[in-house]
This record gives C-alpha cells, sequence and structure tokens, in this order.
C-alpha cells in the first residue's frame, strides 16, 4: 500500500492539496481533522469538560466513529448520523483542538487511522500523520504558509460563500490553535526530518498542487526503482 503524508498548520491549503492528489492518483483521501472534530461535537453536545482527560475519557465508549464515502467524498458518520457539516462550526474548530490534546483521544484515533492505511492507498492529512500515524509513509509533505495568508484565505473563503468575516478575529483563531496544536505535549504538530517542506504563503493553489505532484511522481519513482532492485 502507498501512503502520503500532509501535515500542517491550519488554513495551509492540506485539503485541497489532499484531495486533489487524491483524485488524481485514484488514492482514497482521508481527512483526520474530521474524526477530532466529531468527537469535539460528541463532547460539546453532552457538555463535557473537553480540557479534562477524566471527562472525557470515560465517554468515549459511546462514541462510534466511521468514514464513508458518498462520490468520492469523504462523510464522517458519528453513532450513525452523518456530522459531516456540523462539524464544520467554528466552535467545534476550536473544541477540536482543545480534546486533540488528549493522550485517551489520539489513542482512540490511532487505529482507526492506520487502519485505514492498511486497507487502501491514502493520502492522509492531518498534524501528525509523517510522525506518528504513519511513520513509514512513503511521501511526507509539510505544507505551511504564514499565519497571516491563511487569515487573509479563510476570510476570501468566508466571502465567497456569502458569510462575514472579521479579519483581526480569524487571524486571532488561527494564532490562538496553531499555539495550542504546536506546543501540546502529545503528538504536536512538527515537520517530520523527512518531510519535505513547501512553503505556500507565496504560492497560488496551483504551483502548491503542481510542487505536491513533483514530489509525489519522484517519491513513487524511487519507490518503484527501489522495487525493481530487490
Ligand atoms: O485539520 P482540522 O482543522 O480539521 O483539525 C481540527 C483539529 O484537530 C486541529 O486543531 C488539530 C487536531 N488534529 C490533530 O491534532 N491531529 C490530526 N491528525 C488532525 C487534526
Amino acid at each position: 500500500m502507498i501512503a502520503i503524508a500532509i501535515d500542517g498548520p491550519a488554513g495551509a491549503g492540506k485539503s485541497t492539496v489532499a484531495r486533489k492528489l487524491a483524485h488524481e492518483l485514484g488514492y482514497l483521501y482521508v481527512d483526520t481533522g474530521a474524526l477530532y472534530r466529531a468527537i469535539a461535537l460528541y463532547m460539546t453536545a453532552h457538555e463535557v469538560d473537553i480540557d479534562s482527560e477524566a471527562s472525557v475519557e470515560p465517554m468515549l465508549g459511546g462514541v462510534k466513529l466511521e468514514l464513508r464515502y458518498l462520490q468520492g467524498e469523504q462523510r464522517v458518520f458519528l453513532n450513525g448520523y452523518d456530522v459531516s457539516e456540523d462539524i464544520r462550526r467554528p466552535e467545534i474548530s476550536s473544541a477540536a483542538s482543545h480534546v486533540s490534546a488528549l493522550p485517551a483521544v489520539r489513542t482512540f484515533l490511532f487505529a482507526l487511522q492506520q487502519n485505514m492505511a492498511v486497507e487502501h492507498d491514502v493520502v492522509m492529512d492531518g498534524r501528525d500523520i509523517g510522525t506518528v500515524v504513519l511513520p513509514k509513509a512513503q511521501v511526507k509533505i509539510f505544507l505551511t504558509a504564514s499565519a497571516e495568508e491563511r487569515a487573509r484565505r479563510r476570510c476570501a473563503e468566508l466571502t465567497a460563500r456569502g458569510m462575514a468575516s472579521d479579519y483581526a478575529q480569524v487571524l486571532r483563531e488561527i494564532q490562538e490553535r496553531d499555539d495550542s496544536d504546536r506546543n501540546r505535549p502529545i503528538a504536536p504538530l512538527r515537520q517530520a526530518a523527512d518531510a519535505v517542506l513547501l512553503d505556500t504563503t507565496e504560492l497560488t493553489l496551483e504551483q502548491v498542487v503542481a510542487r505536491a505532484q513533483d514530489e509525489v511522481r519522484a517519491a513513487l519513482e524511487r519507490e518503484a526503482c527501489v522495487k525493481n532492485a530487490l
């Protein structure tokens, strides 16, 4: 099986690039952030203290998560219900960052993520895919961009959807999330030693995708050469 790991902070363009690569290669696109979001949705709906491991851990027994693919698009099912839209609410973004810092939550999701890569060729995006979940991934890309540029993109996205946005607030939220994702003691956001760094601040989406495609092509060719040599 082939695995492509794409990590990086929120808003760096991971999901767009990962989705596009998966489509072109015929691999499964796995958005792991959606799993953390679904847990955050469940915990907040049950009014659980999302910073407390002791409160969250026993509740995980009531969580059944499933990723299904409808017309190639990932949908997240929480206890049989499609929550793919609900998990995108801004308060869930923030709650997901909190629950993702808890070791019990990370352990709970670890096997689910790894199993996806055992059964399918995948393009998986997240924060710790290249470092923890799929350390043997054949391709690892760390996508980043300045916080200001990521906030600008997020505002443009909201405007395009006819929604109001406040640049200063969006920037603040991005910085808070970066801070908690980078500084948590377990599986913090960081570039794997063998990942290729792609700073997208000055690049268009097309350029980012083209650069990622080049990396994937080169890595898959290397992989094929090694196999042929054996
Ligand atoms: O990628 P996203 O914004 O949907 O992720 C939501 C939160 O989940 C984010 O704050 C960090 C966390 N996350 C994580 O800790 N590890 C992952 N592999 C994916 C997401």
